[in-house]
């Protein structure tokens, strides 16, 4: 019974949270990247759409259970964009650029009307059956005005949560851990992998 779980993703950010998290179940994590795996194109307009996707071509190319994330950041000022998009919302330019784009789009937006929210869905996929678990996490917060902090990755410098009054690169770990969308995601997953990791 193999208990090595894949992890579709390139994001090096995005996989050292989930091992983080998923080591404490024992579990060795791999990433797609070290697995030589060709990368999945995320065209659906969902992020539901796009975690399955990407967890079903992972099993099957593999042959292990496979655990997808799509993510991004939800702008209510922006008509939820960058959404889906938010990792080439600027292009391939990276996360500074987008983040610089996000500061611009919302240039004149008011503190009261820069409500955000980070949104993840997870899928977990086998090899061996076409049933997919889907579990969600949100983190509701609000774009800041500036850059601030150094921690985490992508967005993290200019959202704040809700209730906060530091960014969420302000945060340590296990903080950011116990608030985010992907670690309530990735908490509300456990149950799942641990199904799936039973002798049947
Ligand atoms: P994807 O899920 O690989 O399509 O990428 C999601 C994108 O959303 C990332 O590249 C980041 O730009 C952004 N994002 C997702 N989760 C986070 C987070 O926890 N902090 C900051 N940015 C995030």
């Amino acid at each position: 019974m193999t208990r090595t779980l894949l992890i579709a993703t390139r994001n090096r950010g995005k996989l050292l949270e989930f091992e983080r998290i998923f080591g404490a179940l024992g579990v060795q994590v791999v990433g797609a990247a070290d697995l030589g795996l060709p990368e999945v194109d995320e065209d659906a307009d969902t992020f539901e759409g796009n975690a399955t996707k990407k967890a079903r071509a992972c099993a099957a190319a593999s042959g292990l259970l496979a655990l997808a994330d799509d993510s991004g950041l939800v702008v209510d000022a922006l008509d939820g964009a960058p959404g889906v998009h938010s990792a080439r919302y600027a292009g391939s330019a990276g996360d500074a650029a987008n983040v610089d784009k996000l500061l611009d789009a919302l240039a004149g937006v008011p503190e009261g009307a820069r409500s955000a929210r980070f949104r993840c869905v997870l899928a977990l996929a086998s090899p061996d059956d076409d049933e997919v678990a889907l579990t969600v996490g949100t983190c509701e917060g609000a774009i800041a005005f500036e850059r601030v902090g150094g921690l985490g990755f992508g967005y993290d410098p200019v959202f704040v949560p809700a209730g906060h009054t530091r960014t969420m690169a302000e945060l340590g770990a296990d903080e950011k851990d116990a608030l985010s969308h992907r670690g309530q995601a990735t908490q509300a997953m456990k149950a799942h992998l641990a199904d799936r990791l039973r002798p049947r």
